[in-house]
């Protein structure tokens, strides 16, 4: 029988007509065309969610779940149906889903509410060395206060989770495993649904860290068997400000309120306080509405392009920009090789140059890259470097800004005299 040659999933549109949805990606950066290839730090807002906060503050601005009047009602509407949207998208229930500021406030909700009530001295914590420090910081301070250990998962040689070491971590019978599912340096995709499993067995919870992963891979919370799950809207082409938490209706039915206030209570006494129902028990105050509203659009507008053909157009030009970076003499790229556990994101280091001269080069040559160390401090000293430079990709991007990026280091190396 002849083998049947697998396509790969496509684009509705073109990459024109992508870009065109795109206001700001036609700016030019000091005279030159602007490749935006920081897009693991924010990414770009296309037409469908600038539309859609304009509308919502023009129209439809009023506060959630408390007035009776006609906006009112309109507004907590359109901020549910928000939230119908995510939970389609992670195949989550309603319920399940809380709407935070962005990632980081969603770790920390699950540290200071699940952590503070069910770890006590002597527990385990484990992180891994390729965390962002949103995922290891709320980890040191709630295992400090109660006087549990953090335990670092370490990574291999090519930059994937040391799949064996984790595995020995876990016979120490940790209380919480602490993962990222897309490293935002490495662009290592991490096999979640394994961790899960392994995790499981070993009798411990997994938080999944997916601000990377959010933006470009499907996401099922039942096929994936994270407990908790965390992702931010900028990074997913909707507005700042706003993010969710996914958590097991079990675990977030048991968990104390984070923040106290408005809207997350049931009954208010003098003796006693009883807590809202969930989602709202856990969303204190007056929540980022319009935001909310906007981070629906951004994930109809990413479901309606198909994440799978979104990963496929990302996973092609990461090959391309692996295989061109390598021409740039001089460069150490980390992160495992171009296949199907890597994401869009390309750090590198130049020997005999600061990260951050690089990406003032390149900014006059109108590419927009990170420089630094990422939020990932415990990963640069695994690396042995002090910085990197980072090159993250998204679905508007194309071969001639890899090429642009290309050109850019070359000028790099001629300034430096390299
Ligand atoms: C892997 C990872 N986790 C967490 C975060 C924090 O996201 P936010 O700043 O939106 O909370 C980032 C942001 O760069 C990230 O890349």
């Amino acid at each position: 029988m002849e083998p049947t040659a697998t396509t790969a999933p496509t684009l509705p549109r073109s990459i024109e007509e992508i870009r065109g949805e795109f206001p700001i990606l036609v700016r030019q950066i000091h005279g030159q065309p602007l490749a935006y290839l920081d897009n693991g730090a924010t990414s770009q807002k296309p037409l469908a969610v600038i539309d859609s906060l304009d509308r919502y503050w023009r129209e439809q601005n009023a506060n959630v779940h408390r007035g009776v009047h006609t906006l009112s009602e309109e507004a907590t509407a359109l901020y549910e149906d928000a939230r119908r949207v995510l939970a389609g998208r992670l195949g989550a229930d309603r319920r399940e889903l809380v709407f935070v500021r962005n990632a980081t406030e969603a770790l920390n909700l699950v540290a200071y509410s699940w952590g503070r009530s069910n770890l006590s001295a002597g527990d385990r914590v484990v992180v891994t060395e390729m965390e962002h420090h949103s995922n290891v910081v709320p980890w040191y301070q709630v295992t400090q206060e109660k006087g549990a250990h953090l335990d670092w998962a370490p990574i291999t040689g090519e930059g994937r989770l040391d799949l064996d070491a984790l595995a020995s971590l876990l016979e120490r019978g940790p209380k919480l495993v602490c993962v990222a599912h897309v490293s935002n340096v490495l662009g290592t995709i991490n096999p979640v649904a394994e961790i899960a499993r392994m995790a499981h067995e070993a009798g411990a919870l997994l938080v999944v860290d997916g601000a990377q992963a959010g933006p470009k891979l499907e996401l099922d919370m039942a096929e994936l068997g994270a407990d908790f799950y965390a992702i931010t809207a900028h990074k997913m082409y909707g507005p700042t400000g706003i993010g969710a938490l996914f958590g097991r209706r079990e675990l977030l039915e048991e968990m104390p309120p984070f923040i106290g206030g408005g809207s997350m209570i049931r009954k208010v006494s003098k003796e006693l306080i009883t807590w809202a129902d969930l989602p709202a028990k856990f969303e204190g105050g007056t929540p980022a509405i319009g935001e909310a509203i906007g981070f629906g659009a951004a994930v109809r507008w990413l479901e309606e392009l198909g994440l799978p053909a979104v990963h496929a157009a990302e996973a092609e030009l990461t090959a391309y920009a692996l295989e061109r970076i390598a021409e740039v003499p001089g460069l150490t790229v980390f992160g495992p090789p171009a296949g199907d556990d890597r994401g869009g994101i390309v750090s590198f280091a130049m020997e005999g140059v600061h990260a951050h001269d690089i990406s003032e080069i390149l900014d006059r040559h109108g590419i927009a890259v990170r420089a630094g160390h990422h939020c990932a401090q415990v990963l640069m000293q695994r690396l042995g470097v002090p910085s990197t430079t980072r090159a993250s990709l998204a679905v508007y991007n194309t071969r001639d800004e890899v090429d642009q990026l290309i050109d850019g280091l070359l000028d790099v190396r001629r300034v430096f005299a390299l």
